[in-house]
């Protein structure tokens, strides 16, 4: 684990493969601790979205375990675990299945908040316009929107119920550049009153915002120093770094700069 303390969420020693041979993580090991924005990088195929999907008990480790507040996940109540950890898939298309972005939304108030209901409008509308959305949205078939906007309206149903503990699979992918940037500092906020947030991305210039940069490579974590990162040292986890290092160091290597 990266550092001593208390920890929301603890995975000791999960190993998990969908084919008995093939294993996807093994013997991985980590801490969430609250306050703190943790990134998931690591190369296509590495297993981002499988730890996602085990965090969130949609997959059940082979071995090992995953303990939030101290018990193990597979021991809690399904309502008591859904109301502290919450997740946006990697591809809202296929998550996505109300026929009005309120519906969407309020999917998770329904189940897990049925006294709330008096409230379930507020709520809905402080989630929409916390990923940038106006209201106008509330009556759109979501299955009809751009795909940043159905990231945005994936992240508000993951949010609208205020968990613990978000995990985000790819919650940049598809946004242009002033979208990345507001769901960045959404989640540099959310992170905030000891909640934790967890992101995978294939950007690396969204890890500025993360307090932990974490990589996935055959199976385990990495843990790499925010500030002391080579871009260069991604390519070793099968990574490659942005264009703008690329050329600025096809620039060097020529003289050119
Ligand atoms: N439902 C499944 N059944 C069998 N194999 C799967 C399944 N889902 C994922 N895999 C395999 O598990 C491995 C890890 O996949 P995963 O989606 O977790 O990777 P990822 O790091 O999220 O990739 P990406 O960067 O492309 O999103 C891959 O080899 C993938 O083919
Ligand atoms: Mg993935």
């Amino acid at each position: 684990m990266e550092a001593t303390g208390t920890y929301i969420v603890e995975v000791d020693n999960v190993s998990f493969g969908y084919e008995r041979h093939r294993p996807v993580v093994s013997h991985l090991s980590f801490g969430l601790q609250p306050g703190r924005v943790y990134s998931l990088l690591g190369a296509m195929a590495s297993g981002k979205s499988t730890v996602l999907k085990l965090l969130t008990r949609l997959l059940k480790p082979n071995s090992g375990d995953i303990r939030l507040m101290g018990i193990g996940i597979w021991d809690m109540k399904e309502v008591s675990f859904r109301r502290q950890v919450s997740i946006a898939f990697q591809y809202p298309d296929r998550s996505i299945f109300a026929t009005t972005v309120y519906d969407e939304i309020a999917f998770a108030l329904k189940m897990l908040y049925p006294e709330k209901k008096p409230y379930y409008s507020a709520m809905v509308e402080k989630a929409l316009m916390s990923v940038g959305l106006n209201t106008s949205f509330l009556k759109r078939n979501p299955h009809m929107l751009s795909g940043g906007e159905k990231r945005k309206v994936s992240l508000a149903a993951a949010i609208v119920h205020e968990p613990q503990v978000l995990l985000l699979d790819e919650p940049t992918a598809g946004l242009d550049g002033r979208s990345t940037e507001a769901v960045l500092r959404f989640i540099r906020e959310y992170a905030q009153e000891n909640r934790v947030v967890l992101f995978t991305t294939h950007n690396l210039e969204d890890i500025d915002i993360a307090d932990v940069v974490m990589v996935l490579h055959e199976g385990r974590i990495h843990y790499l120093d925010k500030n002391q990162i080579d871009y260069m040292d991604f390519v070793s986890y099968g990574i490659l770094p942005p264009d703008f290092i690329l050329y600025e160091r096809w620039g060097k290597y020529h003289g050119y700069v």
